[in-house]
């Protein structure tokens, strides 16, 4: 079964509460958490404290996907805020190793983000000692860009490079997933897709969630 993980980037902010409650109750499996600081990427969203307030509407994990620099200063306090999966960026961290580490001992699943121009390889030594394997597909910064169309053959070379792991971790994809492009995102070999505008642009989000879960599963 594929998951799918709505990322409230494209809620309404002014009710994110009632936003994860709506999709937890249309059928969502994870609730993704864009954080950006302004410097990795342009943008700035949201801060621990934000993601402590939100843990407390929802029993879906949170996919903490870390758009930061030296994301080090920050593992703790994600992690205390109720984060479940928490990313960080191959490019942003510079220490990478000891990044992973920290947010094991924090207790928590560790993810790993590649931006659309690094090369898989850039995970090669650390792939067998994480819990996921986060694909950007698109630029990061920012909801509703579309889909870079190369991904796919990234998606499934890094599905090939899972396969051979005696421990795998989970295959993500974020950007652009719609769908339209949801069957062959999944096809390649992803196992949680991210969909933040074509969930929260929707009006119906069950109908939405199920026809894009049904269209992963190849049902
Ligand atoms: C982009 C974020 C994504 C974004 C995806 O930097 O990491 O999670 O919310 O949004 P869509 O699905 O609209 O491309
Ligand atoms: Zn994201």
């Amino acid at each position: 079964m594929k998951l799918l993980a709505p990322s409230i980037l494209s809620a309404d902010g002014a009710r994110l509460g009632a936003e994860i409650a709506a999709v937890e109750k249309a059928g969502a499996d994870w609730i993704h958490v864009d954080v950006m600081d302004g410097r990795f990427v342009p943008n700035i969203t949201l801060g621990p404290a934000m993601i402590a307030a939100l843990r407390k509407t929802t029993g879906l994990p949170f996919d903490v996907h870390l758009m930061v620099e030296d994301p080090d200063r920050y593992i703790e306090s994600f992690a205390a805020a109720g984060a479940d999966y928490i990313t960080v960026h191959v490019e942003a961290a510079g220490h990478l190793h000891r990044t992973l580490e920290l947010i094991r001992k924090s207790g928590k699943k560790a993810g790993v983000s590649l931006n659309p121009a690094t090369p898989l390889v850039s995970v090669e030594e650390i792939i067998a000692d994480i819990d996921l394997l986060l694909i950007m597909s698109v630029n990061p910064g920012f909801g509703g860009q579309q889909f870079i169309a190369g991904s796919l053959s990234k998606i499934r070379r890094a599905a090939g490079m899972i396969a051979g792991l005696a421990q795998k971790p989970l295959l993500e994809v974020d950007g652009g997933v719609q769908l339209q492009n949801i069957a062959s995102v999944a096809e390649a070999g992803a196992d949680v897709l991210v969909a933040g505008a074509a969930v929260f642009g929707a009006s119906d989000y069950a109908a939405t969630i199920k026809a894009l879960k049904a269209a992963a599963n190849g049902t």
